[in-house]
């Protein structure tokens, strides 16, 4: 048997391996040190200067983290919603119906269209340092086109997501629970072997309690993980339901109940914020503090959408958590990559540590910090997935 390949990411100034039990602080940091990678995994930390591989990629003092994991996504769309944005800017509301702007468009997309587009935002996101996504279908609202959505997001990742219940489409109008009736049935069977999630939009004007109860028992007895979107635009039954029916995630909690916080405190359903959809569809931010003072899991995901979040910037959602929800700094990189993990129940992500997935980004910059300290610009070097570079400022491809 031959001796895996080894990788050494060498004279990384700051290394954040997200365990406290191998470094400083809560982000566990170590200092000076070399990363060891075989096979797509951590295999070692040790001192800086020290370590023979197969391959060495020289960090030169930087600042190596681990990948962003963005566990909502909705990359899988054809159109553009500028106009809708400007109006929003110039004080009109966001609304649910909007999405069935993005359905013509996406319907009316080939296929060949639906890929290239969605490749497209897969490498920008790769750019920002985010090395795992979700992907929500949700704007095919058909049998055929939920499948043909989710068949496109499983060219770039393991963890799609039926979201059929998005909105009811036009040729329901008016009839709501039957198209409820719909995704539970014929659409869940078109939809389920190329999802591993299922999702429903449990809000005013989209869909409420009991049919979103529904859907989720539906996808669950097919053997579909539960998520939600949960309290985005008002106060409602969504987290509460989530922690429930034992989501993995409730997404958006920007309202939440003092008994939304208790119930997510108590449960094993991780709080995912969704700043960058706050800042675009002028909503208040969530008060992220109180929800871990209590102690629930939170995740930070750029939600990158047409209608309320069109962004893959991880470390825009980031500084918008520090300077806008009283996250400190560290709270919001650990939701952003060992929180993303764990809204997608994946232990082998998110972390530094031997055993763990080798997914890391050389930032352009000594300290993480600078995530926050310089919003809005781009200070990812490199993204490594797996151990390959698969973005960066310096990637040939970019
Ligand atoms: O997560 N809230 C529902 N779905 C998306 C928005 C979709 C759209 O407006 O196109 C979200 O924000």
């Amino acid at each position: 048997m031959t001796a895996a390949r080894t990788t050494v990411v060498d004279h990384i100034g700051l290394l954040v391996t997200n365990d406290p039990t191998l470094g400083e602080g809560p982000l566990g940091v170590c200092r000076n040190v070399a990363l060891v990678i075989a096979d797509g995994s951590v295999i070692a930390i040790e001192p800086a200067g020290g370590v023979a591989a197969d391959e060495r990629i020289d960090a030169g003092g930087r600042c190596v983290i681990p990948g962003f994991v963005d566990s909502h996504t909705h990359l899988v769309f054809a159109g553009d919603r500028g106009d809708e944005f400007a109006a929003r800017m110039a004080g009109a509301p966001y609304q649910a119906g909007g999405i069935r702007t993005t359905v013509d468009a996406t319907r009316a997309a080939t296929d060949h269209e639906l890929h290239r587009l969605t490749a497209q935002r897969r490498a920008e996101a790769a750019r920002a340092g985010i090395t795992t996504v979700e992907i929500k279908s949700g704007y095919g609202l058909t049998d055929r086109h939920e499948a043909r959505c989710l068949h496109v997001a499983e060219g770039f990742t393991d963890h799609t997501t039926f979201l059929g219940a998005h909105v009811v489409p036009i040729e329901f109008e008016g009839r709501t629970d039957d198209y409820v009736h719909h995704v539970c049935s014929d659409m869940l069977d078109a939809a389920a072997p190329h999802a591993r999630w299922i999702d429903a939009f449990c809000e005013v004007g989209a869909f409420d309690a009991d049919q979103c109860r529904a859907v989720l028992q539906a996808g669950m007895a097919r053997g579909l993980g539960g998520r939600l979107h949960a309290n985005q635009l008002g106060h409602g039954p969504g987290v509460q339901l989530g922690v429930e029916l034992g989501c993995a995630s409730v997404d958006h909690c920007t309202y939440l109940s003092d008994a939304d916080i208790e119930a997510l405190a108590g449960g094993h359903t991780v709080a995912t914020f969704l700043p960058a959809a706050d800042f675009s569809t002028r909503q208040p931010y969530p008060d992220a503090r109180r929800v871990l003072d209590a102690g629930a899991t939170v995740a930070i995901a750029t939600n990158c959408n047409p209608g309320s979040s069109y962004t893959t910037s991880m470390s825009f959602c980031i500084a918008l958590a520090v300077r806008d929800m009283r996250m400190t700094i560290e709270e919001a990189i650990r939701a952003a990559t060992v929180g993303g993990a764990a809204a997608l129940r994946r232990p082998d992500l998110g972390r530094l540590v031997p055993g763990a997935r080798a997914d890391l980004v050389l930032l352009d910059a000594p300290s993480y910090t600078h995530l926050v300290y310089r919003p809005g610009v781009p200070v990812v070097h490199r993204t490594l997935a797996g151990g390959i570079v698969i973005g960066g400022s310096d990637h040939v491809g970019n």
